[in-house]
């Protein structure tokens, strides 16, 4: 080995030692290998090493994200940033001066149920909750972490609702959802029952149509008088298709209704010419839902006339 080569090895190893001595950061909760369903995901980290006077994330778009440290937060210090759909790889990084003195690396997945490569995550990524007492208790020092809604009674001011704080990200988007815009969380997020070990304080229904449906009642009877239902509406899968809190799409849809409909769909993609094998013109001829209910119809293939769909307003509650 010649000399030069020899040197950039021995620069290299003592530069990844110094980057990994310092033990200096605790990440919780615990986010490597997790998968997310919201785009905004908080990080808490407490610094354990005094000495790194700076705290950023970066993700592998390289966004940075800088974290305050303030002496409020007495060393424990959060911040929020966002996913891209699928798998995501954030680095906590410490400063001491200038200096990189702490790196971890986290793979993330956030599932994107109409994004192709992001509907199911690889077996290594697993369902971690927040929300189990223990998890909690690091946190009641400095955050309520009670439930201080009322069923019904929307917040007048969001900020004095006891998710907001840790939440606040939730909802920023285009179109919120009045339930979610209004911080009524605990409707969605039942604590009630018996808990497993390890499951959250906060649960939501399998599948979720009976919650949406105590609202959307209206829609239910007209859905359910249908000749022709949808499945994944049929199954209860309405998260599929909307978000339940916010989106940049009307109807806190994940995608366009163009995009929601090819992800199960890709097919229609193609024009009638080139398949042959059906008259449905596919995206040629404007969004699917011009023509087609994405819920039910008493028309085959849930053709109907989109102006007598109407499926009621919800119960406002
Ligand atoms: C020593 C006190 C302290 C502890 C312990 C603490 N926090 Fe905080 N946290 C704060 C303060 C103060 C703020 C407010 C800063 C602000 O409002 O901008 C905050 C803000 C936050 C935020 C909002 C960050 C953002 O993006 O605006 C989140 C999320 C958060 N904390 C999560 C947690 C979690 C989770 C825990 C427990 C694992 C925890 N905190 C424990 C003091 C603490
Ligand atoms: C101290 C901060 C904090 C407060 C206060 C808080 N949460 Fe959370 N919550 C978190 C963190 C951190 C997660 C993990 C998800 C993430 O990384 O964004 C989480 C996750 C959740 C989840 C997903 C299931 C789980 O347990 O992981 C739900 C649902 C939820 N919170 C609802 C609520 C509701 C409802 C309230 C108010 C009654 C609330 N949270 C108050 C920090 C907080
Ligand atoms: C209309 C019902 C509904 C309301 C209202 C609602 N949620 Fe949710 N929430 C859900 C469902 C359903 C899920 C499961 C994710 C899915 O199916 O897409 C979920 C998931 C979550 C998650 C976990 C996201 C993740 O990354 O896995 C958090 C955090 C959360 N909700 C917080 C809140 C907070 C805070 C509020 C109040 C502002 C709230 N939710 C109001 C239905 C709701
Ligand atoms: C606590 C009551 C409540 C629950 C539970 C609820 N919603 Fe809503 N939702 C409303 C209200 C109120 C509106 C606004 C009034 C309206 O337009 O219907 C609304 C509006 C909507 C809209 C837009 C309708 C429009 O015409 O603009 C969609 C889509 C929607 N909700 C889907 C869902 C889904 C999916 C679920 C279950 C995950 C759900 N909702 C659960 C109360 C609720
Ligand atoms: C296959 C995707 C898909 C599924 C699954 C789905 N929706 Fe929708 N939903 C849509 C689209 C797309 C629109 C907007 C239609 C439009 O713009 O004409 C919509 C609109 C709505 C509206 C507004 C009024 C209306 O009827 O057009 C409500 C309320 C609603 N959905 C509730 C639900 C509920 C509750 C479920 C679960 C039982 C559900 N959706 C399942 C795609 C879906
Ligand atoms: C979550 C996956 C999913 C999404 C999203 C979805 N579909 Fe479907 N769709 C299905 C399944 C599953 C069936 C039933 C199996 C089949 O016939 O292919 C179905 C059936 C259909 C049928 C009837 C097919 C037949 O041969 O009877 C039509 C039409 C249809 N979907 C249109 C749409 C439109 C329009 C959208 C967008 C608003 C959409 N789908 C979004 C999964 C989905
Ligand atoms: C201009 C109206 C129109 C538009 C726009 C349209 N469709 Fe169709 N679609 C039809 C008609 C008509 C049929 C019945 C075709 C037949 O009888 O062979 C159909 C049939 C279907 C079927 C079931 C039969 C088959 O060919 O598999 C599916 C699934 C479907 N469409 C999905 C979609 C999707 C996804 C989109 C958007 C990318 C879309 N359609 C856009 C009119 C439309």
């Amino acid at each position: 080995m010649n000399r030069i080569l020899i040197k950039a090895l021995w620069l290299i190893t003592l530069s990844v030692s110094a980057i990994m001595a310092v033990e200096g950061v605790e990440i919780f909760p615990v986010m490597d290998k997790k998968i997310y369903r919201e785009g905004h995901v908080s990080i808490t980290l407490r610094l354990e090493d005094r000495n790194i006077s700076r705290l950023m994330i970066v993700t592998d778009k390289n966004e940075a994200y800088p974290v305050v440290l303030s002496k409020e937060c007495d060393n424990v210090c959060s911040t929020t940033f966002k996913l891209h759909p699928g798998e995501n790889t954030i680095r906590v990084r410490g400063y001491v001066g200038e200096r990189l003195a702490y790196e971890e690396k986290n793979d993330l997945f956030f599932v994107s149920p109409s994004h192709k490569g992001a509907k199911i995550p690889p077996a290594h990524f697993q369902e971690q909750f927040f929300h189990t007492d223990e998890n909690e208790k690091m946190c009641s020092k400095c955050h309520d972490m009670s439930i201080n809604e009322e069923k019904g009674v929307a917040f007048i001011d969001a900020e004095d609702s006891n998710c907001y704080g840790c939440h606040k990200h939730i909802i920023d988007e285009k179109y919120a959802h009045a339930p979610a815009l209004n911080w009524l969380c605990t409707g969605c997020h039942s604590t009630q029952g018996t808990r497993l070990a390890g499951e959250s304080k906060f649960r939501t229904a399998k599948p979720i149509a009976s919650i949406c449906f105590s609202c959307h009642d209206k829609s239910k009877q007209i859905w359910d008088a249908k000749k022709y239902r949808h499945l994944p509406v049929d199954s209860g899968q309405c998260t599929r298709c909307h978000n339940p809190h916010a989106a940049s799409n009307a109807m806190f849809n994940h995608e366009s209704a163009v995009s929601l409909c090819l992800g199960c769909h890709g097919d229609k993609k193609f024009s009638s010419a080139i398949r042959g094998d059906s008259k449905c013109p596919g995206e040629e001829r404007g969004s699917c839902v011009q023509c087609h209910n994405p819920h039910a119809s008493d028309a085959k293939f849930f053709l109907d006339d989109p102006h007598k769909r109407g499926a009621g307003k919800a119960a406002v509650r």
